[in-house]
């Protein structure tokens, strides 16, 4: 089992990376990241979702211009569409697809880090058409990976703990 101090201490320490190195991620890597995202937990256990790995430039390119704050998105060596099944899913699609991404992001991280950062505000039914997918997919995020190029930035602020919680 994990050191419950050190996955504390790792879940802290994650950070949301904006620029990457020109340097490939090991196929060995995106599979254990794909895995990991796999092995989401899901609402009665539909797993609502696929996956699709960009490696291409041209198509990486033009999901990153369907992002409204990530185009920074062209520079990772891999992309990682995860779409929600609205169908096999309809109430929980994005909470199951957001729990992949979750998945996904902890998995890079501890890969190194390979660093990623979620993309939310985007133009999903571009993205739906540019990877040629159904009108009853969600296109939930497109994540990049790659390696961080520079420092890791500082921590961001969290609420502190006397706002968040209540005991009763
Ligand atoms: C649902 C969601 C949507 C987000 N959308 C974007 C985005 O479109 N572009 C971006 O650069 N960061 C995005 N972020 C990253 C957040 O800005 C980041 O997680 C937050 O500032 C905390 O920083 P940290 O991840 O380094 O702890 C998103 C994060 C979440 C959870």
């Amino acid at each position: 089992m994990i050191n419950p101090e050190e996955f504390l201490k790792f879940l802290k320490e994650r950070r949301s990376i904006r620029s990457f190195l020109d340097k490939e991620i090991p196929d060995k890597e995106i599979e254990m990241i794909l895995e990991a995202g796999r092995w989401a937990p899901s609402a009665s256990n539909k797993q609502p979702w696929e996956f699709i790995v960009i490696k291409d430039k041209e198509f990486k390119l033009k999901v990153s211009k369907t992002a409204a704050y990530g185009r920074f998105m062209k520079q990772a060596p891999v992309l990682i569409a995860i779409i929600g099944k609205t169908r096999i899913s309809p109430k929980w699609y994005i909470i199951d697809t957001s729990l992949v991404t979750m998945n996904m992001m902890l998995m890079a991280w501890s890969l190194g880090p390979i660093g990623t950062c979620w993309i939310g505000s985007m133009n999903r039914e571009r993205a739906r058409d540019i990877l040629k997918l159904s009108e009853t997919d969600y296109v939930a995020t497109i994540l990049p990976f790659g390696y961080p190029e520079g420092e890791i930035p500082s921590p961001t602020a969290r609420k502190s703990k006397e706002k968040l919680v209540k005991e009763i």
